[in-house]
Formats: structure tokens, C-alpha cells, sequence
């Protein structure tokens, strides 16, 4: 039997580890080609070398290197992916006033302004493909208020913004969107997250449970768009 994404192709940011790694290899693994976007080369030659995929390294925070990886990525494929999977992120935990301007600024061009960068320079071909997906990694920080979250929250709320007017922008257009939101997982990103109470990495869910759900939404019918999935721990 064809494996479900036999011939797509797909993007994902983040994808050196954690739950970028996780969808990259789902995806994969269902049949897709795809190009794997972060900072750390010698990661994504690794995870490429593994799903037969292709590594873009680029540091998505600056927009002239996004741009490059985008033009690297539409080279390589060949079109316009059929899934985005906008998962990059970082996770900066401190009250307002201990917030550093750079890390504020950092956080805004990766979480938010990268996201928007990435659908207005993909869409286009999506458009007049009348198909494509896009899926955003939000949390269950994008609409659940915590202390010392402002950064963070902030972002992830405009990330479930951009997803919601997608939603609506793309309805009947053959281009899906989906909003993955989990809740905490068991990644390196709270290695330095900053002060705060977490839970315990034993109590949260596993990269691969979010990858599952990335790879649930977008191997539905075409008639069916998942609008949102909300994830946590049992
Ligand atoms: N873990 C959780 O509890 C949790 C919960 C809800 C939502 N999320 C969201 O899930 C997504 C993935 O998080 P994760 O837990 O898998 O985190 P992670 O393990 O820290 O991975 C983050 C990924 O983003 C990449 N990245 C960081 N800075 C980058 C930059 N400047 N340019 C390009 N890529 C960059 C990292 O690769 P390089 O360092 O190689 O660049 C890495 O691949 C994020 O959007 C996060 O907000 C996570």
C-alpha cells in the first residue's frame, strides 16, 4: 500500500530536535520528502542523511538569511512545499522588568515574525497550486495566561492569531491550516527557559505524541481541515 504522503514534500522549522525533529521523522516516514530548517547544520546533515531529506541550515531570526533558506528550499523541491510545519521556537520565562531587550527581540523574530515570513513566502505557490498545508506549533501558552510568561504568551497568541485568519483567508482555497497546540513536552527547551516552576520532564508529553498529531491533521481527506488540536499529558 502507498504510504499516505508518497510524493509530498514538506518543510519544517526547528527541525534539528525536539518536536521539529520528531515531525520531520513522521513525515518522512510517511512518505514525504523534507526540508529540514534550523541553525545547527551538522544536526540536520544527520536527521537528512536518515529520512532522505534535505537539510537547509539557517538562522530564521534574521530575515535575509530566512529569505535565503526559503529561495534554498523552493530550489531544492522544486515548488512550493505541500506542508509547512512552523514549529521553531524558543521559550524565555522572566517577569516584564527582568525581560533583556535582545532576548525580547530574539523571541518576537523567531516565535512571530519568522511564522509570518515563512506563509507570506510559501502561500503564493500554494495559492495557485490550490493546495498546500499549513501547520502552526502553537501551546497551550496561546490562549492560558501564566506569571513570568509575557514573552512567550505573546508570541504564541499571535502565532494562534495568524493561524485563525489563515483559517478563515484559505477557507475553500484547497490550502489547509491547522493550529498544533501542545501542552509542556519533554524537550531541551526547558534546559534554559529561565527561572520558574516547571513540572517535572517526567510528567510531560513525549515530542513523537506531537509529532503524531502533525501527522494526524495533515494525512486527513482534503475535504477535512483539522482547524486545532490541543494536547496534554494524561
Ligand atoms: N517543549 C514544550 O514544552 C513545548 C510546549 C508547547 C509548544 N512548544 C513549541 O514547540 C516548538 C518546538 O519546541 P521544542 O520543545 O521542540 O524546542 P527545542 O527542543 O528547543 O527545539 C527548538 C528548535 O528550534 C530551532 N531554533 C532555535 N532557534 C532558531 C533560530 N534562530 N533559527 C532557526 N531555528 C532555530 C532549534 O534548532 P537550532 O538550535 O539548531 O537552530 C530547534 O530545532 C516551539 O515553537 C515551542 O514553542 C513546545
Amino acid at each position: 500500500m502507498a504510504l499516505p504522503l508518497a510524493g509530498r514534500t514538506a518543510v519544517v522549522t526547528g527541525a534539528s530536535r525536539g518536536i521539529g525533529a520528531a515531525t520531520a521523522r513522521a513525515l518522512a516516514q510517511a512518505g514525504a520528502r523534507v526540508a529540514l530548517m534550523a541553525r545547527t547544520g551538522s544536526q540536520l546533515d544527520g536527521l537528512a542523511a536518515e529520512t532522505g531529506g534535505i537539510a537547509v541550515p539557517c538562522d530564521l531570526r534574521d530575515p535575509a538569511a530566512l529569505q535565503a533558506g526559503v529561495e534554498a528550499v523552493l530550489n531544492r523541491l522544486g515548488a512550493a512545499p505541500d506542508i509547512v510545519v512552523n514549529n521553531a521556537g524558543v521559550f524565555r520565562v522572566a517577569p516584564m522588568e527582568e525581560l533583556a531587550k535582545e532576548t525580547i527581540l530574539d523571541s518576537v523574530a523567531l516565535n512571530l515574525s519568522a511564522p509570518l515570513l515563512i506563509v507570506s513566502a510559501f502561500l503564493p505557490g500554494m495559492r495557485a497550486r490550490k493546495s498546500g498545508h499549513i501547520v502552526t506549533i502553537g501551546s497551550i501558552a496561546d490562549r492560558k495566561i501564566f506569571e513570568g510568561n509575557a514573552l512567550y504568551s505573546a508570541t504564541k497568541f499571535g502565532a494562534r492569531a495568524m493561524h485563525e485568519v489563515l483559517r478563515a483567508e484559505l477557507k475553500g482555497s484547497g490550502i489547509r491550516a491547522t493550529l498544533v497546540a501542545p501542552g509542556s513536552t519533554d524537550t531541551s527547551m526547558w534546559d534554559d527557559a529561565g527561572g520558574g516552576e516547571f513540572p517535572p520532564r517526567s510528567a510531560m508529553l513525549a515530542a513523537e505524541s506531537v509529532a503524531d498529531a502533525v501527522l494526524y491533521a495533515v494525512t486527513r481527506e482534503p475535504e477535512t481541515n483539522i482547524d486545532e488540536l490541543r494536547l496534554t499529558r494524561t
